[in-house]
């Protein structure tokens, strides 16, 4: 493990006369929540004179100045590809959650994603090309093939986790796990674990942890080896030449934890300055004298795949809060109209953001994930959180614990638990409550956090010569 000065000193003695750098996005892993996080990053990079390469599956819709996109292909993107029958029974053995399966869908993912990319033209061209880059930005998540390609290109290593850092991230960072206080990613517990939860969460951590370095380590250094023969230390020394790793965690929302300072905690990054809210939106709101009630389990989920019982339970609930009226993404493929609540109205798509942060909405109906999370402390939303997979619930435990909302379990996703819970978080004392976490949650350490760039990425990149 490199520390962060040493790192500095490497990358400020660049020979760039102007000062621009000339940086590498390595993004292999298709999912578009993921690349949703890490972009405003490299926009304002880009803004401010560096020039980006970016290799990614996410092209900008609008192309600008000083960043080039390079995008593979051959995996399908993430998106409403989720099927909520898979999580409609859980295993529960003992009473307490068991989600060392995460491991074996991650692991997946990253291979094939791995396999794909190393072998595209994309990255043979790349290495072939005699441009040097003064740093290079990858992802640390399910499979770390990409810095392989970055040890052969021979620039520092700035990681990116669009969650909390995975069980096997821990070591190579140079950070401490610490059991009784620091909840793995799948598991919904909080700084506060019983003596059970605590023993559950030390087999989780070292579960997954020794199955990714029983399975997914040794897997990509035979992809690797497969591609550039064999000769390069294995993927696991690789990793800890990382100089730097920027994590979408922020300690307003999942408490303070011991990082090395090579960690760095910018969770909500991705929440840009406010934009206005189409008209059509406009005129809903205005049409909406008690507010209205957001429902968004994110881009992954197939919305389709809600079993009809639960989809009738969440209609009845709704027709029973006549005074609210109710937007939700549905990307459907029937129309619901027929079956749907009066007051519920359905989009393809809905500008989360800005509308989150609108006076009128009251709650927000999310699976957890991380970007809707923290648009929602952000704008100071209570939540009711159904978590499904992956990290959804670590933050829907910290959720609950900090005061920002309630959880309903999938397997209690019926009228009276949805009534019950909106009933709750719709409380003034609630929404009181979520509101000064918010202040804490916006106060960063310098008064970038409505430019979405980051001080730390800055002061990186702007350390005198
Ligand atoms: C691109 O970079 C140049 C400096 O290299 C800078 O002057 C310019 O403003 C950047 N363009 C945009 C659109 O951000
Ligand atoms: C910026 O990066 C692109 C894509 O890698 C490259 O084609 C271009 O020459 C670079 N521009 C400068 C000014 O370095
Ligand atoms: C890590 O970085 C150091 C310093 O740049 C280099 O000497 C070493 O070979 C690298 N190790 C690996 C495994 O990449």
């Amino acid at each position: 493990m490199l520390l962060l000065p040493l790192f500095l000193l490497t990358f400020s003695s660049r020979p760039e006369p102007n000062g621009a750098a000339q940086i590498l996005g390595l993004f292999q892993h298709p999912g578009k929540s993921h690349f949703d996080f890490f972009r405003p990053m490299f926009l304002a990079l880009a803004e401010r004179g560096h020039n980006i390469s970016m290799y990614s599956y996410f092209p900008l819709e609008r192309p600008v100045a000083n960043y080039t996109d390079f995008v593979f292909q051959g995996m399908p993107l993430l998106t409403d590809i989720v099927d909520l029958k898979n999580f409609e029974s859980e295993w529960k053995p003992l009473g307490l959650p068991f989600k060392v399966p995460t491991f074996f869908m991650l692991n997946d993912w990253g291979l094939r994603s791995c396999r794909v990319a190393l072998n595209s033209p994309l990255i043979a061209h790349l290495l072939e090309s005699p441009v040097r880059y003064d740093v290079i930005i990858l992802e640390h998540f399910s499979n770390d093939c990409m810095a392989a390609v970055a040890h052969l290109l021979k620039a520092p290593v700035i990681a990116l986790s669009s969650c909390a850092i995975m069980p096997w991230h821990y070591k190579r960072m140079g950070s401490p796990f610490i059991n009784p206080i620091m909840p793995m990613n799948f598991l919904p517990y909080t700084d506060e674990m019983s003596l059970i939860d605590r023993l559950n969460n030390f087999f989780h951590f070292h579960t997954v942890n020794t199955l990714y370095n029983v399975i997914t380590q040794p897997a990509t250094d035979a992809l690797i080896s497969e591609r550039f023969g064999p000769g390069l230390p294995p993927i696991n020394e690789i990793v800890k030449n990382t100089s730097l790793m920027l994590i979408n965690q922020y300690y307003a929302l999942t408490g303070p934890r011991p990082y090395a300072p090579n960690v760095i905690e910018l969770g909500g990054l991705q929440v840009g300055p406010l934009k206005p809210l189409p008209q059509h939106l406009l005129d809903l709101l205005d049409r909406s004298p008690n507010g209205i009630i957001y429902i968004s389990w994110g881009s992954m989920v197939n919305t389709n795949t809600l079993p009809s019982a639960k989809r009738n339970e969440l209609f009845q609930s709704i027709s029973q809060l006549k005074e609210y009226n109710f937007l939700m993404r549905w990307k459907g493929e029937k129309s619901l109209d027929n079956e749907k609540p009066f007051n519920l109205y359905t989009f393809d798509w809905l500008p989360q953001r800005d509308l989150l942060c609108h006076t009128k909405v009251k709650a927000f109906i999310t699976h957890g994930g991380l970007l809707g999370t923290t648009e929602a402390v952000h704008c100071g939303v209570p939540m009711l959180v159904t978590p499904f997979y992956g990290d959804q619930f670590l933050n829907s435990g910290a959720i609950k614990q900090r005061g920002f909302g309630e959880i309903v379990d999938f397997s209690n996703f019926d009228a009276d638990h949805i009534t019950r819970g909106l009933r709750v978080i719709l409380d003034k004392k609630f929404a009181d409550n979520v509101r000064r976490s918010t202040e804490a949650f916006r106060q960063r350490p310098t008064p970038h956090f409505e430019d979405p760039l980051t001080c730390h990425m800055d002061n990186i990149l702007s350390f005198p010569n």
